[in-house]
């Protein structure tokens, strides 16, 4: 019960919204949301929670220090790709043996 795959937090800045459900629009709230102690700390009933139940006890400064890494895990760098072959064109066939790259 209660169980879910761990989430990546790469690229989390950019994920919004988060859990689940998307109830949290920021990662402050995420951040509070842990610092509560979780569903636990919220008081709901939540056999097996793993998380700790109490607050983390993290200053302001703590919690926008784990922010600020976590958005130092954004990289999108993989997200962009060199297309393997131009568009090519039902009508004008003799247009689709074009090679990309190449000199002036
Ligand atoms: C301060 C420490 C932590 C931070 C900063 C953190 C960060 C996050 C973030 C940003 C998400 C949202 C991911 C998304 O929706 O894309 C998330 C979800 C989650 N985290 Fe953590 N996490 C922390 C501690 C933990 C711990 C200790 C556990 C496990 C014992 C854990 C397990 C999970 C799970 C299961 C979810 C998904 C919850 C759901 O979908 O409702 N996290 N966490």
């Amino acid at each position: 019960m209660y169980a879910f795959k761990t989430p990546t937090v790469r690229n989390s800045e950019l994920t919004a919204p988060y859990m689940h459900h998307g109830i949290y629009s920021d990662l402050k709230e995420v951040l509070q949301f842990y610092q509560k102690g979780g569903g636990e700390g919220f008081k709901y009933s939540v056999p097996n929670q793993t998380l700790p139940f109490d607050s983390l006890q993290l200053s302001n400064s703590e919690q926008e220090d784990i922010i600020l890494f976590l958005k130092s895990l954004t990289d999108t760098a993989g997200l962009v790709q060199r297309p393997f072959k131009l568009p090519s064109f039902e009508l004008s066939p003799d247009l689709n043996s074009r090679t990309w790259g190449g000199k002036y």
